[in-house]
């Protein structure tokens, strides 16, 4: 159904664990949403809010299907990392 499905986990803990939602100080699914809403591609993307992804000591964690592509400690400063990878493999 999509070329590319983004799953961003928005996973929340009760202290003193940590979930990546935590981690953020941005909203990241947004961002993604409005970031890639206006590349020129014509590459179907979808990016949903996950729940725990079994990486939370990496957090704040992206992975992206189908090439099984994960992103670890993901914040403001590296989050175009995500974007250029979307950018790349929308010729695959
Ligand atoms: S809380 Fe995000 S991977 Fe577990």
């Amino acid at each position: 159904m999509y070329d590319l499905h983004i799953f961003v986990c928005t996973n929340q803990k009760i202290l003193p664990k940590v979930g990546c939602q935590d981690r953020l100080d941005f909203d990241l699914v947004e961002y993604l949403r409005t970031e890639i809403a206006i590349m020129p591609t014509k590459t179907l993307i979808r990016v949903n809010k996950s729940g725990c992804l079994g990486q939370c000591s990496k957090g704040s964690t992206v992975v992206i299907y189908p090439q099984n592509k994960w992103f670890f400690g993901v914040n403001k400063t590296n989050v175009e990392e995500i974007l250029t990878f979307v950018e790349n493999a929308k010729s695959l």
